[in-house]
């Protein structure tokens, strides 16, 4: 007998399929509601709707736990790399050495992007904000594949077109940098594995002489690994619900993009560091600035603070700021940021305003100190960011694709002006 959930409606009973997920989640099925009652639920932000079933990552916020298609985020930080974790996010299961070999040589073949995207940098001034060149690079790269505007052709050119994004992002992204700084862009080195190729790629000049610190590239991997994938977040469900309109891949990744920009969301690791530099300036205390974050009259946030899932620790921070200190010891960096950032951290956890609204350090909190000890500007940080969580923002458009789901149309409930006739404006 399958669960349902009763609600009394002016009088009716209306009664209501109820969903069981595989971690024993629960939801009411509300689909049927309006049809059945004329009424529809309301819920700004979604705090407490799901849009849609997934197989891809489940993560408990209250134990703060994070599995990608059931492996814990612990091991897989751990154990794998970020293309055979890019693979299992989107195919489902972990590759074998032949898969893994085989996915590796078409991503590595695609590296290279049209020579006509260069001209795209000629147009931006300077000081262009690297996710807004992002943005419009990846949407306009379907210009350059007419064949994959239309996501209902065969499997393998949606497959290839998957491909094609995931390795031509690094490219994009270490050019958005290095005409950031006046140097030439570096094409694809294929004979580099892909966080090598990267780095190669933004730090690199001519391969004969490019070295490149295995310390840096296991941090690397290992902080694309944990920004991989993380179920509906605001970006995932963008790209979910452009995609669902049936627009094309490019497209659909390119809003994700924009979603992330936001200081809320992926934009955060930005404002984090800015936020630690502003708090080191002003003499490191840190006490002053948790007052002023836990004041409502004050419009400082601590960033990087809080999450609208994890009430407890987001398991990725606990290994950012684990990595945080084994990167900087070996690359014998000492910034003052990270001891004001585990003052923060310390003061704010023992603090009843924190602890009441379950507010702990975030992926964000760490993430910067450890990319700017690589050497990235703080303005490339949300772009590193969106290099990670490139194959969940794939795996999450193609598993929303093959399941045939229809347009996302959220309804409303009208607040405005109930009819009234127009007036001619001389009577106004
Ligand atoms: C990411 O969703 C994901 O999975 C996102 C992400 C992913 O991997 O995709 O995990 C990545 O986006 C991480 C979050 C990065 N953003 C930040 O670090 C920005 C700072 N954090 C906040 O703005 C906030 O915590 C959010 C946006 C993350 C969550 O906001 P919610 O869930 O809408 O909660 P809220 O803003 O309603 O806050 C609840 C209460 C409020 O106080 P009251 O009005 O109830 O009195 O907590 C307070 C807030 O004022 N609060 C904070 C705070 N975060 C929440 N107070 C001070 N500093 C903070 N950082």
């Amino acid at each position: 007998m399958s669960e349902t959930a009763k609600v009394l409606l002016d009088g009716q009973e209306c009664e209501l399929p109820v969903i069981t997920g595989t971690e024993n989640e629960k939801a009411i099925d509300i689909s049927k509601l309006r049809d059945k009652t004329g009424y529809v639920t309301l819920d700004t932000g979604y705090k407490n709707t799901g849009a849609t079933t997934s197989a891809i990552t489940f993560l408990d916020g209250e134990q703060g736990i994070l599995r990608y298609r059931g492996y814990p985020i612990e091991q897989l930080a751990e154990k794998s790399n970020f293309l055979e974790v890019s693979y299992l996010l989107l195919y489902g299961e972990l590759p074998s050495a032949s898969q893994l070999t085989d996915f590796t040589k078409r991503i590595t073949r695609h590296t290279l992007v049209h020579e006509d995207v260069k001209k795209f940098f000629d147009g931006w001034p300077s000081s262009a904000h690297p996710m807004g060149q992002l943005c419009s690079l990846i949407c306009s790269l379907s210009s350059f594949y007419p064949e994959s505007l239309n996501p209902n052709r065969s499997q393998e050119e949606v497959d290839l077109s998957i491909i094609r994004i995931l390795a031509k992002m690094p490219t994009l992204v270490s050019w958005i940098y290095k005409k950031s700084i006046g140097h030439p862009l570096i094409y694809p080195n294929n004979n580099l594995d892909y966080v090598s190729n990267f780095l190669f790629m933004t730090y690199g000049m001519r391969t004969e002489d490019f070295h490149v610190d295995p310390v840096i590239v296991e941090a690397m991997d290992k902080l694309l690994i944990l920004h991989a994938d993380h179920e509906q977040n605001c970006s995932t469900s963008t790209v979910r619900l452009v995609g669902s309109s049936q627009a094309n891949p490019y497209a659909s990744v390119a809003a994700g993009v924009a979603a992330l920009w936001g200081p809320l969301h992926g934009g955060a690791n930005q404002k984090v560091i800015e936020m630690l530099d502003q708090i080191q300036n002003d003499g490191g205390n840190t006490a002053k600035w948790i007052e002023k974050a836990k004041d409502k009259n004050d419009p400082f946030r601590l960033m990087g603070f809080g999450h609208r899932v994890y009430k407890n620790f987001d398991p990725r921070a606990k290994i950012i700021k684990e990595a945080c200190d084994n990167v900087l010891n070996k690359l014998g960096i000492h910034d003052p940021i990270l001891d004001i950032a585990k003052q923060l951290e310390e003061v704010a956890l023992q603090d009843p305003y924190f602890v009441e609204k379950k507010l702990y350090p975030n992926v964000d909190f760490y993430s910067g100190i450890i990319y700017r000890a690589i050497g990235f500007p703080t303005e490339m940080f949300t772009v590193l960011f969106a290099l990670g969580r490139l194959p969940g923002w794939l795996a999450q458009w193609k598993e929303m694709r093959e399941a045939g789901q229809p347009i996302g149309r959220p309804r409303q409930i009208y607040t405005g002006e109930v009819k009234r006739d127009y007036t001619n404006i001389a009577t106004r």
